[in-house]
């Protein structure tokens, strides 16, 4: 896929144009030329067209370009509702078989510009590595082009470039089948990641991980073969002022183990590795858009597995941290895994935490594929977020973390329980859990079980597979946290 800047002459090389226009007629269509012009007072005039969201007007003719479109961004002015256009814009044209684009946004401001990239680019996606027959038939663009006079342009494309790369390497890994993603081969990704923006690379594997006490992330590893891989990425510029920590829940695949899942659907939990995924995406864009934070990223990579050797419903597990874990359900084995990242992460003296985790099935009943429910122990860092999800359109909802909810974590053997109590507020008692390891360090909790993935729904410029969710917002509250 080539994306360019062009100039409005370049126009007639292109197989289609995508406009973009509001509820008003006034707003910009009259600048138009004759045939989108004509085009939208007609639709208007029938009520056919009213320049609202989501709305698509398609005018074709038989030069070139061929398919003329107008997109309808409604009365709302998120810039965000821009990359929802154009990915919209991309399948209708792709569907009529047109093989290039050029989006004509003149005016367009940096967020918006940078949004219609993002957003082309998010679109055009595939995830092909596994078919070898028909391939031919699927459509695609080769071309993608924008018409714009802002003067950053080149400048926007190029962080787009960075950011779309990092969520589609994210979506790679998601949607890689667990006998190909196992720790050890994803922990040697990261490896890789790291080595590409000059980071410090460490990981502790196997019994390696019991030896300097990490108990956590062993036990819920100790089923499988494929041994368990704690890794830590340390990406330093040359200035900063803050730490941001970042911890990804990275189970390859989760069977629940010894409180093993149903069959329907399991094959879903390939995807459970989604947190660790996002959070690697993100300290790759953050260091390659040399954004001026310390970024410390911390994966929890594990299998988890029944076997005679998994971990089992009544032990009790000793954490990093020295507090201990009363096991009541192997199924719940992300706040386990993450009980050790997260004090990990403490110990590099982070301002904030952020961890990512495809945590509770609750998360999904609450908020289904549509936002990510977030927590924390603190409301400014929470609130930031809250804005960098505003501004990129990666949608989260606040859930509380009240003291009250702390009986449901209770247990009369240990320190805490890895399971709430009758399944009441599944995803306040995973963060509950979770509280406890982090050492008052503030930090947020998104929980993207319900958000990571698609199932043939149109979503985040995703219909099926990984999203990618989290590492465009990531990115932007990084680049926002020194301004706080
Ligand atoms: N990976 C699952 C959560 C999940 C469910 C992610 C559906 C994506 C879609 C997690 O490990 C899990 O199984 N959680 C249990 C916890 C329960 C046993 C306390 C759940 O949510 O049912
Ligand atoms: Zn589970
Ligand atoms: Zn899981």
């Amino acid at each position: 896929m080539k994306v360019s800047i062009v100039r409005e002459s370049d126009v007639n090389g292109f197989d289609a144009t995508v406009r973009f226009t509001g509820i008003k007629p006034s707003d910009s269509e009259e600048k138009y030329d004759n045939i989108i012009r004509n085009a939208a007072k007609v639709a208007r005039d029938r009520n056919e067209f009213n320049g609202k969201l989501k709305e698509l007007l398609l005018e074709k003719t038989t030069g070139m370009p061929r398919w003329h479109l107008l997109a309808g961004l409604g009365d709302n002015n998120s810039s965000a509702n821009y990359g929802l256009m154009a990915s919209l814009s991309i399948e209708k044209v792709r569907n009529e078989g047109a093989k290039s684009i050029a989006f004509i946004a003149d005016d367009a401001h940096d967020n918006e510009l940078y949004n219609i990239i993002i957003g082309s680019l998010l679109k055009t996606y595939s995830f092909n590595k596994y078919k070898t027959v028909g391939l031919e038939d699927i459509k695609s663009l080769s071309k993608i082009g924008i018409i714009s006079d802002n003067p950053n342009a080149d400048s926007i494309l190029a962080k787009a470039l960075i950011v779309s790369d990092s969520v589609n390497m994210v979506r790679d890994l998601q949607n890689t089948p667990s006998n190909e993603l196992t720790p050890k081969i994803f922990a040697g990704i990261a490896k890789e990641v790291s080595d590409e923006i000059n980071a410090e690379y460490s990981s502790i594997s196997g019994n390696d991980l019991v030896r300097q006490g990490y108990t956590a992330i062993a036990s819920v590893g100790q089923g499988s073969v494929n041994e368990p891989y704690l890794v830590t990425i340390e990406y330093k510029p040359p200035k900063y002022s803050n730490t941001v920590a970042l911890v990804g829940k990275g189970i390859t695949f989760d069977t629940g183990g010894i409180s093993i899942k149903p069959s329907e659907r399991m094959g879903d939990m390939k995807y459970d590795m989604s947190g660790a995924s996002s959070v690697l995406g993100a300290i790759r864009a953050a260091a390659l858009l040399h954004i001026p934070v310390r970024i410390v990223c911390v994966l929890c990579l594990a299998e988890n597995m029944p076997s005679s050797n998994s971990y089992k419903p009544g032990d009790i597990v000793r954490t990093k941290s020295g507090k201990t874990i009363e096991i009541d359900n192997t199924d719940a084995e992300g706040r386990v895994v993450l009980s050790d990242g997260l004090y990990h992460a403490t110990t590099y003296n982070p301002d904030t935490i952020v961890d990512l985790a495809t945590l509770t099935g609750a998360a999904v009943v609450a908020l289904g594929d549509i936002a990510a429910p977030i927590l924390g122990n603190n409301q400014s860092i929470i609130s930031s977020l809250l804005f960098a999800s505003d501004r990129t359109g990666e949608k989260l909802w606040q859930l509380p973390l009240w003291d009250d909810y702390k009986d449901d974590v209770s247990s009369k053997v240990a320190d805490i329980k890895n399971t709430g109590t009758n399944r009441m507020a599944g995803t306040i008692a995973g963060a509950m859990l979770l509280k406890e390891f982090v050492n008052d360090v503030p930090w947020a909790h998104v929980d993207i079980a319900g958000v990571a993935n698609m199932k043939d729904r149109e979503r985040y410029y995703t219909s099926y597979g990984g999203t990618g969710f989290g590492v465009r917002l990531l990115v932007d509250y990084i680049e926002n946290v020194n301004k706080e």
